[in-house]
């Protein structure tokens, strides 16, 4: 992905986080430099991946398949002095805008609509017999803290407001429909070096070619933690 392109979506999803009265922490706005002058007081930002996350899952094409992050909080598998058992993000999908279908092996995440259009998601349970495929098999879900059953590749809406539970094992792609839509995550701890299955092999991280400036740091680019220098 183009700096340049990223720089703009950024500003974009500040400003529809403002639109949507979601608010972010101060340093969702810090520049490159103002990461530089601070020191081992944000090594939990820093080893924890907060802060913004996009990705086109290596497709090359963002607004067919992509995804807008903010992690808001995350604990840390690889750190045992971390205590943090949970994790939360804030995300944007857009219109048609697909994240490509994943299970996770340990975390079990709650995907809830805030605000905008319709979530879209089609679940499947990974197969029984090879979890690398889609399973056939009914399965439960639970949609609100409500139990019900899902076929194989039914398709879940989620209005403003609503939520589904995914737990781990579980296939789920997701997109927008209706409108651009704020999307809230509430999981375990989340580490997308271990623990994403996708169905086809994809990127999680983007490349990205540098046209301009950064004008944010993204969750994978801060300076070196003060406290390893
Ligand atoms: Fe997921």
């Amino acid at each position: 992905m183009n700096r340049s392109t990223i720089n703009v979506l950024i500003q974009d999803a500040l400003h529809f986080f403002d639109r949507h009265q979601f608010q972010l922490p101060p340093w969702a706005r810090w520049t490159p430099a103002d990461w530089c002058r601070r020191g081992a007081e944000c090594d939990e930002i820093r080893r924890n991946l907060l802060g913004w996350d996009l990705t086109d899952f290596g497709s090359g094409d963002f607004d067919k398949l992509g995804l807008l992050l903010f992690t808001i909080r995350n604990g840390n598998l690889k750190n045992p002095d971390s205590h943090k058992s949970y994790a939360e993000k804030i995300m944007i999908v857009r219109e048609r805008q697909v994240t490509p279908m994943h299970f996770h092996w340990k975390k079990m995440e709650d995907i809830i609509n805030r605000g905008g259009g319709e979530l879209v998601i089609r679940l499947y349970h990974a197969a029984t017999a090879d979890e690398h495929q889609l399973g056939t098999q009914e399965f439960a879900v639970s949609v609100d803290g409500v139990r019900r059953a899902c076929q194989a590749g039914e398709v879940i809406r989620l209005h403003p407001g609503e939520s589904i539970t995914l737990e781990p094992y579980v296939y789920h792609t997701f997109w927008a429909e209706g409108g651009m839509t704020l999307v809230g995550e509430v999981s375990m701890v989340n580490d997308d070096a271990t623990d994403n299955c996708f169905f086809e092999p994809c990127g999680r991280f983007p490349t990205v070619t540098e046209d301009v400036p950064p004008a944010f740091c993204l969750c994978t680019e801060y300076p070196t933690a003060a406290s390893a220098n």
